[in-house]
């Protein structure tokens, strides 16, 4: 026997492969979705698309393409109308060029193998006139964000007052969304995620505090159900998902009911086969278990907190069943190989401060995969 060896502290670097099958590297066949593996990589704004036109860029397709081992990816947040951008070099979903910008990403991730869904992103109030060609951003109310600043090309600068939307532009801006699922469609994406999450439009509408309407949308889930229906009419249902944080008070949202709220959005929901519901879990107010058994189809699951959601919070919640696939921001950007990581149980690497939101290829390109061999 030799004694060195059996004494010898294993290094990460010579660690064998882990012998417990995780449950993130099983495959998930639902109706809508097959996925070789429950590791998603989350919506993530990395404003690296050309600021004037929208349009994406090489390297974008270079970092999605990187992370095509993905189970799922879902884009960054997407423009679907130009009053919905809310950040210096966030991508657009409004025209041709957009469209054969983004043809460009779907075909090198499908080429690499993966599957990728585009986020449609409209931030209402939280945006600025410096982002919108000088127009006033819109809200289901005039209330302005209080806390915080919005970032623009000349800096931060404190939000302004939005404008109220009039009943037909609230439809205009349905619409919108539906033409923009459209346009991703054509543009090679094999679905859409209607973010719904931290305080944007449709969890503006969804909210306490910037929803203050007396008209059809006083009801605070009608916008995002006339939203996911327009949606799923354009592009079919299973082609089709939606992002929510409940209890999220980014953006100086307030729920007073989360369950109440989310119970009914639910249930007006699940019976229109979606591809997938997403639950951001960051609040108070336990999501991710009150919505599981009001949900029958394909649930992705994150944890929002200040360290990144980890491997071990995932597989509890594949495990229990609270979600059927989970999806990891940080962790995606920082090791564009997850999956293979996780198989090897590798080392994780944690994603830098700089180059996060904006640049070049420094802190996005750069962050390499493990050499095999
Ligand atoms: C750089 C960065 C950009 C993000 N952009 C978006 C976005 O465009 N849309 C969205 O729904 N969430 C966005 N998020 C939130 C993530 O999708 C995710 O919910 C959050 O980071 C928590 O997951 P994690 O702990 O695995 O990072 C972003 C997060 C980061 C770190």
């Amino acid at each position: 026997m030799n004694t060195d060896a059996v004494l010898a502290v294993p290094t990460d670097a010579d660690r064998a492969p882990s012998t417990a099958p995780s449950p993130l590297l099983d495959p998930y066949h639902g109706p809508a979705l097959r996925l070789p593996n429950r590791v998603a990589m989350a919506p993530m704004t990395r404003s690296r698309a050309d600021d004037a036109t929208g349009v994406p860029t090489a390297m974008m397709a270079e970092y999605y393409t990187q992370r095509a081992a993905a189970g799922l990816i879902v884009s960054e947040g997407i423009w679907p109308h130009r009053l919905g951008k809310g950040g210096p070099g966030v991508p657009g979903l409004t025209d041709a060029a957009q469209v054969e910008g983004w043809r460009r990403v779907t075909g090198a991730v499908h080429g690499a193998g993966g599957r990728i869904f585009a986020q449609l992103w409209h931030v209402g109030r939280v945006s600025h006139p410096d982002l919108l060609d000088g127009e006033r951003p819109v809200a289901p109310s005039a209330v302005a964000v209080a806390h915080g600043v919005i970032h623009t090309a000349a800096g931060p600068k404190d939000y302004v007052r939005p404008r109220r939307m009039l009943p037909g532009e609230v439809v205009e801006t349905i619409e919108a969304h539906a033409a923009a699922a459209r346009n991703a469609v054509d543009a090679g994406f094999d679905g859409v995620e209607i973010n719904a999450a931290y305080g944007y439009l449709p969890a503006q509408f969804l909210s306490d505090s910037a929803n203050l309407r007396t008209d059809a949308y006083a009801d605070r889930i009608r916008f995002v159900v006339d939203l996911v229906e327009a949606v799923a009419a354009a592009i079919g249902p299973g082609r089709t998902a939606l992002r929510i944080s409940p209890d999220n008070r980014l953006h100086d949202i307030v729920e007073a009911d989360p369950a109440r709220r989310y119970h009914r959005l639910a249930a007006a929901l699940d019976r229109m086969g979606l591809a997938y519901l997403h639950v951001v879990q960051s609040g108070e107010y336990p999501a991710l278990e009150d919505l599981r058994p009001r949900w029958r189809g394909m649930l992705v699951g994150s944890y929002d907190g200040p360290e990144p959601g980890d491997r071990e919070q995932a597989e509890r919640a594949l495990r229990s069943g609270l979600a059927d696939v989970y999806a990891f921001g940080r962790l995606f950007l920082a090791n564009p190989d997850l999956p293979q990581r996780i198989a090897t149980d590798a080392k994780l690497a944690t994603p830098r401060a700089s180059g996060l939101y904006g640049g070049g290829a420094e802190g996005y390109l750069d962050y390499p995969a493990l050499t095999v061999g």
